[in-house]
C-alpha cells in the first residue's frame, strides 16, 4: 500500500517517474547526521513545551541516536519510499520504536523549517572543514616565502616584465587574497549559524517551543527572527557559492601564474611529477594538469552559483519545491573546494623553483623607473626624469647594448647631473630594497607581511 507523508488528502497514485522526479535522497543524505541531532534537540524542546512526556522523549531521542548510527556503520537501508533525508529518518525511527511516539516528533514541525535547519547544521560544519585546510594552503605560502626570500624575479603588469620583486613578495601576495578568503569564510558561517526551525510550515510554531533553546542545543548563534525568512532563506547558500567562486578565482588566477611560469620560454617553476602528467603520444611532455584543472573547475563552480541564482530569483515567498534544487551545487561547489584547495597545496609544498632563470629574465631596461628616481632624488621633477629615463631605454635599444653599457657621457648628454653613482642603481637587489615602504618587495617589508601572516596563523 501507499502511505506517503500527505497520503491524507490523496486519492490517486503517484506517476512512478514523478517520484523518481520529486525525491531528492540521493544526494540529501548527506545531511544525515544534520537531520538526526535537529530532529533530537527539537523532541527536548516538545518536551519541554510539555507535548510529550520525557518517556516519549526519551524514546525519540535514543531512536534516533540508532537511526544516527545506522548511517555511520552504513547499515542505513534506504527504501524506495523514502522521499528525502527527512522522511527516511522519520520512517526508520518509526520502525525502531513505533508509531505511537515516533509519529509525535513532527508536531509543529515541518519539512521546511526542518530543511532549512538541517541546511545550516551541514554547512556550518563542513565549512569550519575547508577554513582548516585553507589555512593549510596559507601556512604553505608563508613557509615557502620565509625559506625563499633572497629569490628575486621579474614582476609583471600586462604580462610584460615590470620591476624586479622578490619571489616571496610574489608568494605573499597570494596568501593575502586567501586570508581574505579565510575571513570572509568564517563571517558567512556566522551568518549562516541561525535557527531556522520553529518556523513551522511558514507561520510559526503553534506550542510554543523553546527555540532559544533548540538554537543554543543546536550550536546555532541565534534564531531566524521571522518565519517567512526563516522557510524562505537560502542567502546563505547563495553566499557560500559565492565565496566558492571568489576563492576559486583566485586559485584560478595563481594557477594560470605557474602554468606560465613553467613553459620552456618562462621555466622559473618545475612542478613535482605528483601533480603533473605526460602525454599519451609526445615523450618528452610534462603538463600541469593539476593546475589547469584548478583553473578549470574554477568556470564550474561560477556555474553552481549562477545555476542556482537563477533558481531563487523567481521564487514567491516563503518555500517552493524549486528551493531543493540547493543542494546539488552546495554540494558540488563544497567537494571542488574541497579538493582543490588540498591539489593547490600540495602543488605549492613540492614545487621547485629555478632561481638562476628568474634572475636572468630580468633585464636593466626593468631598471628604467629606477634610473628616472635617480634623477628625482637630485631634485629634478618626476615627469622630466620619466622622460629622460625613456630616451636611455631608447637609446640602448638602438645599440642593442644593455642600459647598464651606456657609456656616462650618454648619461650626461641626456641629464647634467647624472654622475660615476648612476652606475649602482643597476644592481636588482638595490631596486628591490628601494621599495621599503610597508607593502613593498625590500627584505624588510616583505619580512613584515611574514610576521603579518604568522601572528595572524597563531
Ligand atoms: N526535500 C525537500 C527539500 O530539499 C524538503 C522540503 C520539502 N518540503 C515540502 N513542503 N515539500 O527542499
Amino acid at each position: 500500500k501507499t502511505v506517503s507523508l500527505w497520503g491524507g488528502r490523496f486519492t490517486g497514485k503517484v506517476d512512478p517517474l514523478m517520484e523518481k522526479f520529486n525525491a531528492s535522497i540521493s544526494f540529501d543524505k548527506r545531511m544525515a547526521q544534520a537531520d538526526v541531532v535537529g530532529s533530537q534537540a527539537y523532541a527536548k524542546a516538545l518536551c519541554r513545551s510539555g507535548i510529550i512526556t520525557e518517556h516519549e522523549r526519551d524514546a525519540l531521542v535514543n531512536g534516533l541516536q540508532q537511526v544516527g548510527e545506522e548511517w555511520k556503520n552504513g547499515t542505513f537501508e534506504i527504501s524506495p519510499r523514502d522521499e528525502d533525508i527527512h522522511t527516511a529518518n522519520e520512517r526508520r525511527l518509526t520502525e525502531i520504536i513505533g508509531s505511537d511516539i515516533g509519529g509525535k516528533l513532527h508536531t509543529g514541525r515541518s519539512r521546511n523549517d526542518q530543511v532549512a535547519t538541517d541546511i545550516r547544521i551541514w554547512l556550518r560544519d563542513e565549512a569550519r572543514i575547508l577554513l582548516n585546510i585553507l589555512k593549510e594552503l596559507i601556512k604553505c605560502f608563508v613557509d615557502r616565502a620565509t625559506k625563499e626570500i633572497d629569490v628575486l624575479m621579474p614582476g609583471y603588469t600586462h604580462l610584460q616584465r615590470a620591476q624586479p620583486i622578490r619571489w616571496s613578495h610574489w608568494l605573499l601576495s597570494y596568501a593575502f587574497y586567501f586570508k581574505a578568503d579565510y575571513e570572509r569564510l568564517e563571517q558567512l558561517i556566522s551568518r549562516c549559524n541561525q535557527l531556522p526551525l520553529g518556523s513551522g510550515a511558514l507561520a510559526g510554531n503553534p506550542f510554543t517551543v523553546d527555540r532559544e533553546f533548540i538554537a543554543q542545543e543546536l550550536g546555532f548563534e541565534g534564531v531566524v527572527p521571522n518565519s517567512l525568512y526563516g522557510v524562505g532563506d537560502r542567502d546563505f547558500i547563495a553566499e557560500f557559492l559565492f565565496w566558492s567562486s571568489l576563492t576559486m578565482c583566485h586559485l584560478s588566477r595563481w594557477a594560470e601564474d605557474l602554468i606560465i611560469y613553467s613553459t620552456a620560454e618562462f621555466n622559473f617553476v618545475v612542478l613535482a611529477d605528483a601533480y603533473s602528467t605526460g602525454s599519451s603520444l609526445m615523450p618528452q611532455k610534462k603538463n600541469s594538469d593539476s593546475l589547469e584543472l584548478i583553473r578549470g573547475k574554477s568556470g564550474r563552480v561560477f556555474g553552481d552559483m549562477t545555476g542556482f541564482l537563477m533558481t531563487l530569483k523567481g521564487l514567491p515567498s516563503t518555500y517552493n519545491k524549486d528551493l531543493q534544487e540547493d543542494k546539488e551545487p552546495l554540494f558540488d561547489a563544497y567537494d571542488t573546494l574541497h579538493g582543490v584547495l588540498q591539489i593547490a597545496t600540495g602543488v605549492l609544498a613540492t614545487l621547485t623553483i629555478k632561481k638562476e632563470n628568474m634572475l636572468k629574465a630580468l633585464s636593466p631596461d626593468m631598471l628604467a623607473t629606477d634610473l628616472a628616481e635617480y634623477l628625482v632624488r637630485k631634485g629634478v621633477p618626476f615627469r622630466e626624469t620619466h622622460n629622460i629615463a625613456g630616451r636611455a631605454v631608447r637609446l640602448a635599444e638602438e645599440r642593442g647594448c644593455g642600459m647598464n653599457e651606456l657609456k656616462l657621457e650618454d648619461f650626461q648628454n641626456l641629464h647634467h647631473l647624472f654622475t660615476e653613482d648612476v652606475y649602482d642603481i643597476f644592481k636588482y637587489e638595490k631596486s628591490v630594497e628601494n621599495r621599503n615602504a610597508i607593502g613593498g618587495t625590500s627584505r624588510k617589508t616583505v619580512e613584515g607581511q611574514i610576521t603579518l601572516l604568522e601572528n595572524w596563523l597563531a
